[in-house]
């Protein structure tokens, strides 16, 4: 039985097998819409999502299968004081596949330690988001036509976004990758995600804190909301929320064919006036969530 806790777990060859697949689902929906029948995903969301759970949702609707499950904690048997081990241990009776959101980074991994069935992580606190990572790379696929020779910008909270720290797991193993790492001092990467990913696979890097310094080289742009939920302190979150905001002014000496990103939800780090600009892929990619998703889903659950 497999999981999918960090995208490390996943090979390059199985993630391109995954994209391959996505590609086919979008091409040929009706070939997968019974391939799960009488399957049931169970998405247990500990922390408030939209994209992620409810992509999740109907991607098992579109493979033919049902889902259950809660989201948010206090409505289940959390709020009774149930342990995250025995909720997975039940959930497992009722289903065949669980997707988890948790606030407690490492939670997925220990519910997959005692789970009867596939554990998704479907983001564990400020750590890892795997399948946004996968929703990223089909993204990047389609809209590049490669996964190698590009110069990725990461702009906002590169401190406490997982989408982040997945991303340039991913990223680092592709050929010819560059990342400029845009942010404000006190959210800067992590000194981890540095020394074992980035310094350790020899990937070229630089870190500035203006947008503007290396716009003209970017082929992706990928902007991330600063992290409300993971500050301790209101204030340092009211000083930092609206440090960057994306606007047509910032983005004049960008590529044609830049690709802008975001995981989304989006507060005010891009205006709106840049979503009708053609190289504004960020609806997009969330469309792409709900194909690879389904993939993932077909994968884990070992059905051709
Ligand atoms: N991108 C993402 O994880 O969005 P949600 O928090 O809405 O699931």
């Amino acid at each position: 039985m497999r999981h999918l806790i960090d995208i490390k777990d996943l090979s390059l060859e199985e993630i391109q097998e995954l994209i391959k697949t996505a590609k086919d689902i979008i091409a040929n929906p009706n070939k997968y819409c019974e391939k799960c029948k009488y399957k049931k995903l169970a998405t247990l969301f500990f922390e408030p999502s939209t994209r992620t759970r409810l992509s999740f949702e109907a991607a098992m609707m579109e493979l033919g299968g049902n889902v259950l499950g809660f989201s948010e904690a206090n409505s289940s048997s959390t709020a009774k004081g149930e342990s995250v081990s025995d909720t997975i241990r039940v959930v497992g009776c009722y289903s065949d596949i669980i997707a988890m959101r948790h606030p407690k980074e490492g939670a997925p991994l220990v519910a997959s330690l005692k789970s009867t069935v596939p554990i998704i992580n479907a983001g564990d606190g400020g750590h890892n988001h795997p399948t946004q990572t996968l929703t990223d790379l089909l993204t990047i696929s389609i809209e590049k036509q490669r996964l190698d020779n590009l110069t990725i910008g990461l702009c906002g909270d590169l401190k406490f976004g997982r989408t982040v720290h997945s991303l340039i797991t991913a990223m680092s193993r592709y050929k010819n990758i560059k990342f400029v790492l845009i942010s404000p001092d006190e959210l800067k990467i992590p000194e981890y995600v540095k020394e074992e990913i980035l310094e350790k696979n020899n990937i070229e890097y630089v870190e500035t804190t203006d947008i503007e310094e290396h716009i003209s080289e970017l082929d992706i742009l990928y902007m991330t909301r600063v992290q409300k939920e993971r500050f301790f302190n209101e204030e340092d979150y009211l000083r930092l929320k609206d440090y960057y905001i994306l606007n047509k002014e910032k983005i004049k000496n960008a590529k044609k064919d830049l690709c802008i990103m975001h995981p989304l939800p989006r507060v005010n780090e891009i205006s709106t006036e840049v979503d009708d600009d053609p190289r504004a892929c960020y609806f997009k990619q969330a469309r792409y969530g709900k194909y690879i998703r389904m993939a993932l889903i077909l994968k884990l659950l070992e059905i051709k």
